[in-house]
């Protein structure tokens, strides 16, 4: 039976900040982060959205009438969570109307927990397959002011349906995986940003990757050098570079050089939001199957997953016929074409400005259509922006204070 990604839709907020303008304030030459580090924006949440409001914005436009009726579990990936107990996906349930008869959980592992989702996802369809599974990957990518990971943060989500038959790409049930303790990223409990050793960061990326590749060719009769692409997890589209290196020097017959030739397919959406931690996987495969000019139906593609501290996994999938039909992609380049630029105070202001955790009423300032309402007495309360505007509406301009 084929199980796999039936619908994929992503979520970026309304705003960004060009990288060249952060690179003046650093006093930095611009070329480090345009092309040393390979990212050109970063999306920017406003005040009222977080992890919440932004997965609700990605799952909205897939989770029909005849998908809700059939969904058995949300499960919701992120490790920029904003409760200690309760789901996040509870937060969303109301929005968007899911049925009581569904469960929600929350998953971490730094960027990595979408994946375990979509493994569990598959094992419970693989069940009973008449059942959908709707993973959320959503994060905000939040380093310390003024420190060199600054360049290298972002915003955004992505909503996966898992389903028997999917129409966009069945995944195939062997993966190689590779777990380490190591301290290359991590965020204590009391922290709003993470703390990085990025040096370490990269060499954990580039071992995992080596090793999980071994698991899976120790596994799979699939060889690598017939895979039509390759995605990774982005932090900042050079990674890519330095994966593929990696890649050759473990495997440097079986690489394919289709895929390699190919690669920066999967790097666009990446480039222009910047690292979405555990979304940034699946925006980068949304990026190669919209972006492409081939039509990749029945190729089989690999899928890089790393999640400090660290959890890395490779898997692979077939893509379906059709799948471009199902593929929201006027709607993506919308959201991508169609945002605020943000001057650095300005982004400043927003991306750092305190937590809402006491009582406080937000005021308006996203475009999108779910919002952050307020906090009081630590609840927080979601709801319709009534100043919403669909993105293909919105008129790109710059924003200052
Ligand atoms: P840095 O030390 O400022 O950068 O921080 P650098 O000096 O190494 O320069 C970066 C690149 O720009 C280098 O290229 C330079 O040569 C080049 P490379 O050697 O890497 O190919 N460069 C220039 N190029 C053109 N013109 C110039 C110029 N100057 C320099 N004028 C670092 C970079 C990535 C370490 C930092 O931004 C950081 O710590 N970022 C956060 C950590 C990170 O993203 N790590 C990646 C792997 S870990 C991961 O992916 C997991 C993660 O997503 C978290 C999770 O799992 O939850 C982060």
């Amino acid at each position: 039976m084929l199980v796999g990604i039936d619908a994929l839709s992503m979520y970026t907020p309304g705003q960004y900040l060009a990288l060249e303008d952060m690179a003046a304030v650093h006093n930095v030459d611009a070329a480090k982060y345009l092309v040393g580090i390979g990212q050109h924006k970063m999306s920017v949440p406003a005040s009222d959205e977080d992890v919440v409001t932004m997965a609700a914005e990605a799952a909205q436009p897939i989770v029909t009438d005849d998908i809700r009726s059939r969904l058995s579990t949300v499960i919701f990936a992120t490790e920029s969570s904003v409760d200690q107990s309760k789901s996040s996906g509870l937060f969303l349930k109301n929005l968007l109307d899911i049925p009581s008869t569904a469960r929600f959980i929350e998953m971490k592992q730094a960027c990595y927990s979408a994946t375990a989702g979509i493994q569990l996802a598959c094992d419970l369809v693989r069940q009973r397959p008449d059942e959908l599974v709707l993973v959320l990957a959503s994060d905000i990518a939040r380093y310390e002011q003024g420190g060199t990971a600054e360049c290298t943060q972002g915003a955004g989500a992505i909503a996966i349906l898992i389903a028997s038959k999917p129409r966009i790409l069945a995944l195939d049930p062997e993966t190689g995986v590779f777990s380490q303790d190591v301290m290359d990223f991590w965020r204590p409990n009391h922290r709003r940003t993470a703390l990085v050793d990025g040096k370490l960061s990269i060499d954990a990326y580039e071992t995992t990757i080596a090793n999980a590749l071994s698991d899976y060719v120790r596994k799979n009769s699939v060889p690598l050098s017939t895979l039509a692409r390759y995605c990774f997890h982005l932090p900042y589209t050079k990674m890519a570079s330095k994966a593929l290196n990696a890649m050759k020097n473990s495997f440097p017959e079986e690489c394919s050089q289709v895929a390699i030739d190919h690669v920066e397919e999967g790097l666009h959406y990446g480039r222009e939001i910047g690292n979405t931690y555990t979304a940034s996987l699946y925006i980068s495969l949304l990026s190669m199957l919209e972006r492409t000019t081939e039509d990749l139906s029945g190729k089989r593609i690999g899928l890089f997953s790393y999640g400090s501290g660290s959890v890395g996994e490779f898997f692979t999938g077939i893509v379906q016929p059709g799948y471009l039909g199902h593929l929201p992609r006027e709607r993506h380049f919308a959201l991508l074409s169609k945002r605020r630029r943000l001057d650095y105070t300005t982004y400043a202001k927003w991306f750092y400005s305190p937590e809402a955790n006491a009582d406080t009423a937000l005021p308006c300032m996203t475009r999108s259509q779910f919002r952050l309402e307020g906090v009081y007495g630590g609840r927080r309360t979601y709801g319709v922006n009534p100043i919403a505007q669909p993105a293909e509406a919105q008129e790109e301009r710059v924003c200052v204070g």
